[in-house]
Formats: structure tokens, C-alpha cells, sequence
């Protein structure tokens, strides 16, 4: 096919700062055809997340050298043999776990938990198992999540991509992707939030601020709302949090007392483990803990066992929304046309491919919400 610029990280972990460490070159790679059942898409827009930022500091290894990136909207430029349902010029956006559909937990209606997807996702391939990403002197790429979309233009697997509407443009689309389908997924699936519930979201980036939405559109009665960035609370109190906390210590007592024994439905986001020991303390007796955020593979949780059965309380964690992509984005998108989903409000910034280091120093520092790279 050609010539690609990308980001390539080339080293993993490293701890930044990254505006010197820069663990991330821009390179020109050469991109293959795409495969049977995989197309070529043209990024539009890809957004920073912090499980990017996970792979660059070790909290989520993967092998290098890895083009980066799994929240992304772009065109078809091309097909493989064998793609059917898409054409060249369809939008899409794309999901980071390319679920095949036919495994058991695709099955049982469980697509985050592909099996086929879980072992390409971890190996650094795309589903079939292959690299098209191809670098100096024969050398093979690893692609990120089914996805790499950091980068002109990517090959993913046909499972990879869902359309969007005409109405909908890239930069917006692109946050549906892992922020918004995670966030509110959590709220709707894995939390089920019913009209009245009284709902704790813990940290506020991108995957935090959805979960908030969320939990308005399953109507909580009251949603409380914590992360120590006082413009993060903010925005949480503008889209529809009704109280807001710092989470510094006393947080636990503070959420128990404000709603009188612990809100029904709790939501961590802020991927430590202190935090969701909070969030698990917190939660109401007979509730529910949902967990999105993604520590250190090595970091123990410790929790008072005894409550989970004396106080009948649930811990459970939720991967992708707990949802099937091709199924609830549609509906997240009209729910984006009907205002209920003001997603754009998540954009904070705009890079371009040079300046990712730079972006993913204010991502780790907490400042920024969604930047969005328009490759
Ligand atoms: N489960 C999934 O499918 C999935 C998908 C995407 C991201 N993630 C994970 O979710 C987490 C959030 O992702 P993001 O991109 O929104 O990250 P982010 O860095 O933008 O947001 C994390 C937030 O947590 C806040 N925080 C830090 N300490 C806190 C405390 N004591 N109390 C409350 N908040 C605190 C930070 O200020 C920040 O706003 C990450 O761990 C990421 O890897 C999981
Ligand atoms: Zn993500
Ligand atoms: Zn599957």
C-alpha cells in the first residue's frame, strides 16, 4: 500500500516526562494491503486515553515496538477479500476488542470478553493474527488494541468497525469509541443505574465524565461526582452531577454521609486501587461497585471480605461497557442527536501526531480531559 507516517512507541515503560523521555518516534511506516475480512481506514481523529498512557508506562504491557491508539474515527479507503457491509467512503468508528461473534461469551452476548479478541489483543495482532504494519529493514509493528490509530491510515479487522451517521462529525465520533461506550456502558450494563438510584462516579477524565452521563440518562435521582481536578468537577456539575467531592481522604465518610449509609450505585474510574478500595467502602449496603479503571496488573486489591455477604454487596468489574459495540453505539449516537449525550464537551485539545509526547505529559498530569489527534 505505502507509505504511513505513525507513531511508534518504542519503549515501554518509561516513566516520562515524555516531552524528554519521548518514548514516541514519528516514523514513516510501511503499511500492507489489508487482509481477508480487514479494511483500511483513514483517520480522522483519535483520541488520548489513559490505557495509551498505561502501555507507555508499563501499567498495561504490551509488546513493542506498538503504534498506539484505540479511540478513533476515520473513512474506508480500501477492502479486503471477503468484507462484507462496508464499502469504500463508509464512516466509521472503531471498538478496541474486535469480537468474533462466535466464541462462547460472544455467544452469551458478552463481546468484550472474545476470546479469539482477548488473545490478538494481548499478542499485538490484528484478529487473524497478523502484523501489516511493517518498519525498517523487514521489521514487524504491533498494533494496539485491533487498532493503531494513531497514524494516517491503519488496517483493522471488519469486527473492528461500526458505522456512523452522516451527522455525526470525527472528532466526536471518535470519543464514542473507548470514553463514551466504556462510561456510559457502565453505568447502563454493568451498574444498570435505575431511575432514582443515588450514584458515586470516582475520577473524572474522559471514561469518568461519561460514566456521569450516563448515570443521568439511566435517571439517578442524585449523582455525586470526585476527582481532585477542580475543573473536572466543573464539568461533572455542567453535565449533570449534582454534588462533587476532591477525593482526599474523608471521602469515604463524606459519601456516607451525604447520602445516608453510602450511594446504591458506586463507579471508579481513576484505574488505582486506592481509589476503588474507596469506592468499594463507600457503596451502600445491598450495592453495587463497578470498577472500569485498569491498574497495574501486579496491584492487590483489599477489601473486608465479610461485607460482601453480610452486607450482600457486589464488586464487579466492566470491560468495553459491558455491551456488544455494534449494538448500543447506534443507540448511544441518538441519544448524542437527542442532546442527551453532549460528548464534545470532553474535548479539551487538539494535536497533531508531533506533539503526542507533550499530550500524553498532560494527560498523566491530570490537566487535560480528551485531546483529540487529527493525524
Ligand atoms: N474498562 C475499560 O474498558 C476501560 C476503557 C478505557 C479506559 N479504561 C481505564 O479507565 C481509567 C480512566 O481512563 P481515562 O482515560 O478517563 O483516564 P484519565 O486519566 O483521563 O482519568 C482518571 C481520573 O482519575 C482522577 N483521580 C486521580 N486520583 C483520584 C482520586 N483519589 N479520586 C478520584 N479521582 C481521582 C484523575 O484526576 C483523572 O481525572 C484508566 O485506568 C483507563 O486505563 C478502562
Ligand atoms: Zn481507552
Ligand atoms: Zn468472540
Amino acid at each position: 500500500m505505502g507509505s504511513v507516517r505513525a507513531a511508534v512507541l518504542i519503549r515501554s515503560p518509561d516513566k516520562g516526562p515524555f516531552a524528554s523521555t519521548r518514548p514516541i518516534e514519528i516514523r514513516e511506516l510501511q503499511l500492507d494491503e489489508p487482509g481477508d475480512g480487514e479494511v483500511t481506514v483513514k483517520i480522522h481523529a483519535a483520541g488520548l486515553c489513559h490505557s495509551d498512557l498505561s502501555v507507555i508506562n508499563g501499567d498495561r504491557p504490551r509488546p513493542v515496538p506498538i503504534v498506539l491508539g484505540h479511540e478513533a474515527a476515520g473513512e474506508i479507503t480500501q477492502l479486503g477479500a471477503g468484507v462484507s457491509g462496508f464499502e469504500v467512503g463508509d464512516r466509521v468508528v472503531l471498538a478496541f476488542v474486535p469480537s468474533c461473534g462466535e466464541c462462547d461469551p460472544c455467544l452469551s452476548g458478552r463481546a468484550a470478553l472474545c476470546e479469539p479478541g482477548a488473545v490478538a489483543n494481548a499478542a499485538g495482532t490484528l484478529a487473524s493474527g497478523e502484523r501489516r504494519w511493517g518498519g525498517d529493514e523487514g521489521e514487524m509493528l504491533h498494533h494496539h488494541l485491533g487498532i493503531s490509530a494513531f497514524a494516517e491510515q491503519t488496517i483493522v479487522s471488519q469486527l473492528s468497525a461500526i458505522k456512523i451517521p452522516d451527522d455525526l462529525p470525527y472528532d466526536v465520533a471518535c470519543l464514542f469509541g473507548c470514553a463514551v461506550l466504556t462510561g456510559v456502558g457502565a453505568a447502563l450494563n454493568a451498574a444498570a443505574i435505575e431511575p432514582g438510584h443515588t450514584v458515586a462516579v470516582f475520577g473524572l477524565g474522559g471514561v469518568g465524565l461519561a460514566a456521569v452521563m450516563g448515570a443521568k440518562l439511566a435517571g439517578a435521582g442524585r449523582v455525586i461526582a470526585v476527582d481532585p481536578v477542580a475543573h473536572k468537577r466543573q464539568l461533572a456539575l455542567e453535565l449533570g452531577a449534582d454534588e462533587v467531592l476532591s477525593g482526599a481522604s474523608g471521602t469515604v465518610e463524606q459519601l456516607r454521609a451525604l447520602t445516608d449509609g453510602g450511594p446504591e450505585r458506586v463507579i471508579e474510574t481513576a484505574g488505582s486501587v486506592a481509589v476503588l478500595e474507596m469506592a468499594y467502602l463507600a457503596t451502600r449496603r445491598g450495592g453495587t461497585t463497578v470498577t472500569v479503571g485498569l491498574p497495574n496488573p501486579e496491584a492487590l486489591l483489599s477489601i473486608p471480605a465479610a461485607t460482601l455477604v453480610a452486607e450482600e454487596r457486589t464488586l464487579k468489574g466492566s470491560y468495553l461497557g459491558s455491551a456488544n459495540p455494534s449494538e448500543m453505539l447506534p443507540k448511544l449516537f441518538d441519544f448524542w442527536r437527542a442532546g442527551k449525550l453532549p460528548v464534545e464537551r470532553l474535548i479539551t485539545g487538539r494535536l497533531t501526531l508531533e506533539e503526542i509526547n507533550e499530550g500524553f505529559d498532560r494527560l498523566a498530569s491530570g490537566e487535560v480531559i480528551r485531546q483529540i489527534i487529527v493525524p
